[in-house]
């Protein structure tokens, strides 16, 4: 049975069939799932692969979180944004983990808390549910009451903490503008420019700030949103939010590669540079 010969949308099949991914639905629902999937599991496992990367587990490079080139180029790898150099060396050297597990904890948490991000893991990973109208492994789920989905309300606290990485992921787009005493534009540059460019609209667009910006929210007839006192632009900004959270995943995952990956680690040279 069809949604079409029920004359309903997708979402209102009824689930009756029984065991994992059952679904009277005919339409391709586990596209968008497996996708967003292995997008996750691919920045799953490039951040492992960092880890490892510091910790000498494989390999060793000598500037692993930052690059520094001959002519003065000066590029922070993002994921180790704040990057150990923020931490004395000596508390540094007592650490015998990869020295990114100090401060990631604070963008994962940001995005593993998102609200949009809990709709995605839930779908994509647990598959609980994978889709509309499918059934689902986890019958248990009793929503975030306890432990261990209760952690999720703590996003909040998680976005005052990524404010500060998006200022951070600023200042080093902006430094990478400076090549010793001169001012130049490489590939580096650009690269890292979109990256703090996304994560400032992901941050921005954030449903957590929104209600912040809204305020007065037990009110609903006195908040700024039916005031419309001038915060329409995150209201914009906010309908695109799952659009920022992927490309911001993406763009801070191929700005760390370019710079930790192909100029570090393989010693390329930069795609493109000019310096005054
Ligand atoms: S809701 Fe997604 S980052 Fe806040």
């Amino acid at each position: 049975m069809s949604s079409d010969a029920l004359d309903i949308p997708p979402c209102f099949v009824p689930v009756e069939k029984k065991g994992l991914f059952a679904t009277f639905r005919t339409d391709k629902w586990w596209i968008q799932p497996l996708i967003m999937a292995l997008i996750l599991t691919t920045f799953g496992i490039y951040t492992i692969i960092v880890l490892l990367l510091e910790h000498g587990t494989i390999g060793s490079i000598e500037n692993d979180y930052i690059y520094y080139s001959e002519n003065g180029a000066h590029y922070v790898s993002p994921i180790s944004s704040p990057g150990p150099n923020a931490l004395p060396s000596e508390l540094l050297s007592a650490w015998p983990l990869p020295a990114t597990l100090l401060f990631i904890w604070a963008p994962l948490g940001f995005r593993g808390t998102c609200y949009y991000g809990r709709r995605v893991f839930y779908r994509s990973l647990l598959a609980n549910p994978a889709g509309c109208a499918v059934d689902k492994p986890i019958k248990s789920y009793n929503g975030e009451n306890g432990f261990p989905f209760i952690i999720m309300n703590s996003h909040r606290y998680f976005l005052y903490l990524a404010i500060i990485l998006a200022i951070l992921h600023w200042y080093h787009a902006f430094e990478s503008y400076f090549f010793g005493d001169s001012i130049g534009f490489g590939f580096g540059s650009f690269i890292l420019t979109i990256d703090a460019l996304f994560l400032t609209l992901y941050v921005s667009s954030c449903h957590s700030l929104r209600n912040l910006i809204g305020g007065n929210v037990d009110c609903i007839s006195c908040t700024n949103y039916v005031k419309k006192k001038g915060n329409s632009w995150i209201n914009y900004l906010n309908q695109h939010h799952g659009l920022y959270f992927w490309i911001s995943l993406v763009t801070i995952m191929a700005a760390d590669f370019y710079i930790r990956i192909y100029l570090g680690l393989l010693g390329n040279e930069e795609i493109f540079q000019w310096v005054m």
